[in-house]
C-alpha cells in the first residue's frame, strides 16, 4: 500500500527519494510524487500517475541538487489515481504525504472553508489542517502537526515539511509504520526498512502517538502530549540480496523457487529430530498454560487466512480436546464473538501491519485471551503488540501474491499445536510422522519444484483459454485449493473459486461447461476414494481437469495430470500447493500481465 520516503543530508535528496520508492514499488500503488525544497526556500514538487518511471521522466525536466525532501507512493483510497490526488499535497509553505486515512476528514474540511482544496484527498485536508496551526512558521512545524493530529481520527504514517525551513522533517504515526534511518550526515524516513538499505541498518521505528523532528543529525521524538522519548536505535536485519531478485526473472518465481530455504530458516533450531520434539520458545507459555488451552482462534486476511484454516485442520487431527477457528480478520474484528475461556489466539501476518488482523488483535487482547503471533516481519506492529510470538522467518517478501510466506505459516502454526499437544501428553508415536516430515519437508519441496516446473509451464500456456477456475480439494486439501483459487485470481485475472469437493452437488456442479476448467487436489490417503468419486461427477459432465496428485498408480481419464514424486503424506497438500503457485506464476507470464504487481492490489494493506 502506499508508501513514504524522506531525505535530509548532504546528498542529493531527489536520488534518495526514487531510489527508495522504487524499493517501496511492491507495496502496490497508482500514483508517486516527491518534493525537495531549495536552501531559498523554493520548492520543487513532480507528481505523476501511473509508474515511478513516469514520475523519472517528469523529474529529468525539474533536477535539483536540494538536500531535503520527502515522496510518497499512492494507492487510491479517496479519490481516483491522477496526478492531483498524488502527494505530497501542498498548503501554503507545508508539504505532506500521508499513509492511511482520515476518517473524520468531511468535518475537518468544513471547518477550513478558506482553504482552496485542490484535490479530493484526506490527506490534503490533513496538509491544511497544519498549516491553519503553522501561523506562517510563528510556531514550530512539530507543534503545529501535533496540535493538528489531535484532531484527526483514523489512521496515519506523515511525513511533513515547510519551506520556511528547509532543514527538518516532522513525522508522525498512529496505525501506519514509520522508519527513520541514522546514517553519516544523513537521517533518512521510509514506511518500510526497506528502503533503507544501502544507506544505513541503524533504525529507529517510530511507535503510535509518537511525533519526531529530524534534521541531518538529530531526531527528536515526543508523544502527542510532549512527553520526549528516548530512541532506541535498532538494527535492520534484513540485507539487500534478500530484496533483490537474485537473477529470477520476477520475485514471484524466486520467492517460490526459495521455499525450500525459507522454511528451512522457520524450522532452524525449533526442533529436535532425535527425540521427536518441536521447542517454540516465541509464544511464551509455560507448559501448564498449555496444557489448559483448548480453543484457538486463529485470525488472518487473505492468505494469511488460509494458512490458519489450513493449520486448523492438522492441528484438530493431533490435538485433543481442542477446537480451532480460523477467520478473517476484517469480519472478525466487528463481529463481537465470545472467545470461550482458556482460549489462545493466533495473529498471522506477513507483513505484520494489516490494519483488520491489527485491530483484531487489539479487540482480543481486550478480552483479556493471551496472543501469539505469527509474523514475518520483524519488528512490524503485530510483532510488537502480541503477548508472544514466532517469526517465520521468510525474508522479505516482496511480490503482492504471498508464496513462501504460506508455506511457512502454515508449518509454524502446526508446530504450536504439536507443542500443544506435547504439552497434553499426546503419544510421541501420533506427532512424530508431522515432526519427521515437517523436517523433511524443504527437501521434498526442493524435489518438487524441479519435478514440476517445466510441466506446469507448459500446461498454464494451454489453459488460458479458459475464463474460470475451479479449484477442489477434501479435508487439508480444501483450503489448500481456496489458496490456489487466490493465487490463480489475483496475479492472472482468471475468475478462480474453490469448493470442498463434497459441496459440488449443492451448486457448483451446474457451472461446468467448456469456460471453466477445474484444479482437483487430490492427495493420496484416507478420502482419496471419495475425492476421486466427484472427480467422476465432474467428468461426467464434460469438466476439464487438471489433477495435481501423489497417488502412484492414478488413472482417472482426466485432461492432465501433475504427478508428484514424495514420500510425503500428511504435508502433501503443502506440496500441491506449489503446483497451484507456480500454475498461477506461467498462467499470469503467458497471458502477459504484471506478475509482481497485479492491478488494484497492494503488499501490505495498512488501512481498513
Ligand atoms: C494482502 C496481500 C496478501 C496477504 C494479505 C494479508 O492482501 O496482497 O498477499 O495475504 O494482504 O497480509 P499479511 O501481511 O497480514 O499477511
Amino acid at each position: 500500500m502506499c508508501g513514504i520516503v524522506g531525505y535530509v543530508g548532504e546528498k542529493n535528496a531527489q536520488d534518495f527519494l526514487v531510489s527508495g520508492l522504487k524499493r517501496l514499488e511492491y507495496r502496490g500503488y497508482d500514483s508517486a510524487g516527491i518534493v525537495t525544497l531549495g536552501a531559498d526556500g523554493e520548492a520543487t514538487l513532480v507528481r505523476a500517475k501511473g509508474k515511478i518511471s513516469n514520475l523519472e521522466e517528469k523529474l529529468a525536466g525539474a533536477k535539483r541538487n536540494d538536500t531535503i525532501g520527502i515522496g510518497h507512493t499512492r494507492w487510491a483510497t479517496h479519490g481516483e489515481p491522477s496526478e492531483r490526488n498524488a502527494h505530497p499535497h501542498q498548503a501554503g509553505p507545508i508539504y505532506l504525504v500521508h499513509n492511511g486515512i482520515i476518517e473524520n476528514y468531511k468535518e475537518l474540511k468544513k471547518a477550513l472553508k478558506d482553504f482552496d482544496f485542490k484535490s479530493e484527498t484526506d490527506s490534503e485536508v490533513l496538509a491544511a489542517l497544519i498549516e491553519s496551526f503553522y501561523g506562517e512558521g510563528k510556531y514550530p512545524l512539530a507543534n503545529a502537526v501535533v496540535q493538528a493530529l489531535k484532531l484527526v481520527k483514523g489512521t496515519y504514517g506523515i511525513a511533513v515539511v515547510s519551506v520556511l525551513k528547509p532543514d527538518e522533517i516532522v513525522v508522525a504515526r498512529s496505525g501506519s509504520p514509520l522508519v527513520i534511518g541514522i546514517g553519516h550526515d544523513e537521517t533518512l524516513i521510509a514506511s518500510d526498512a526497506s528502503a533503507l538499505l544501502g544507506h544505513t541498518k541503524q533504525a529507529i521505528y517510530l511507535n503510535d502517538g509518537e511525533v519526531a523532528t529530524v534534521t541531518e543529525k538529530s531526531v527528536e521524538i515526543k508523544t502527542l502530549n510532549a512527553e520526549p522519548v528516548s530512541a532506541k536505535v535498532e538494527e535492520i536485519e534484513t540485507n539487500l540480496a534478500a530484496i533483490q531478485k537474485g537473477g529470477y526473472e520476477h520475485f514471484l518465481l524466486k520467492e517460490i523457487m526459495e521455499q525450500p530455504d525459507s522454511l528451512t530458516e522457520t524450522l532452524r533450531g525449533r526442533m529436535n529430530l532425535e527425540d521427536g520434539v518441536v521447542h517454540l520458545g516465541g509464544p511464551g507459555l509455560s507448559e501448564a498454560e498449555l496444557r489448559k488451552i483448548k480453543h484457538l482462534v486463529i485470525v488472518g486476511c487473505g492468505t494469511a487466512y488460509h494458512a490458519g484454516l489450513l493449520a486448523g485442520y492438522y492441528i484438530e487431527k493431533f490435538t485433543p480436546e481442542i477446537t480451532v477457528e480460523a477467520v478473517i480478520a476484517s469480519e472478525y474484528r466487528y463481529r463481537q464473538a465470545y472467545i470461550p475461556e482458556d482460549s489462545v489466539a493466533l495473529i498471522v501476518s506477513q507483513s505484520g501491519e494489516t490494519a483488520d488482523t491489527l485491530a483484531c488483535l487489539r479487540e482480543i487482547k481486550k478480552q483479556g485471551v493471551k496472543t501469539i503471533g505469527i509474523v514475518n516481519a520483524i519488528g512490524s506492529t503485530i510483532a510488537r503488540e502480541v503477548d508472544g510470538g514466532t517469526y517465520v522467518h521468510v525474508g522479505p517478501e516482496i511480490s503482492v501474491a504471498s508464496t513462501k510466506a504460506f508455506t511457512s505459516q502454515v508449518i509454524a502454526m502446526v508446530m504450536f499445536g504439536l507443542t500443544i499437544a506435547q504439552a497434553k501428553g499426546v503419544k510421541s508415536g501420533i506427532l512424530k510422522p508431522y515432526v519427521s516430515e515437517i523436517a523433511r519437508m524443504p527437501e521434498e519441496i526442493r524435489k518438487v519444484l524441479d519435478e514440476v516446473r517445466g510441466e506446469v509451464e507448459k500446461i498454464a500456456g494451454k489453459y488460458t483459454k479458459y475464463e474460470h477456475g475451479i479449484y477442489l480439494g477434501r479435508d487439508v486439501a480444501y483450503p489448500t485449493a481456496m489458496e490456489g483459487a487466490l493465487k490463480l485470481k489475483e496475479i492472472s485475472y482468471v475468475d478462480a473459486n474453490a469448493y470442498a469437493f463434497g459441496e459440488l452437488k449443492h451448486g457448483p456442479l451446474a457451472l461446468i461447461d467448456d469456460r471453466f476448467f477445474e484444479m482437483a487436489l487430490l492427495p493420496d490417503g484416507e478420502l482419496y476414494d471419495k475425492a476421486v468419486s466427484n472427480v467422476q461427477e465432474v467428468l461426467a459432465r464434460g469438466g476439464h481437469i487438471i489433477a495435481a496428485t501423489n497417488v502412484d498408480k492414478f488413472d482417472l481419464p482426466v485432461e492432465t495430470v501433475v504427478k508428484i514424486t514424495t514420500d510425503i503424506e500428511l504435508f502433501a497438500p503443502i506440496l500441491m500447493n506449489l503446483v497451484s503457485q507456480l500454475f498461477a506464476y506461467y498462467m499470469t507470464i503467458a497471458k502477459g500481465y504484471d506478475v509482481d504487481q497485479p492491478r488494484n492490489l497492494a503488499k501490505s494493506v495498512t488501512v481498513e
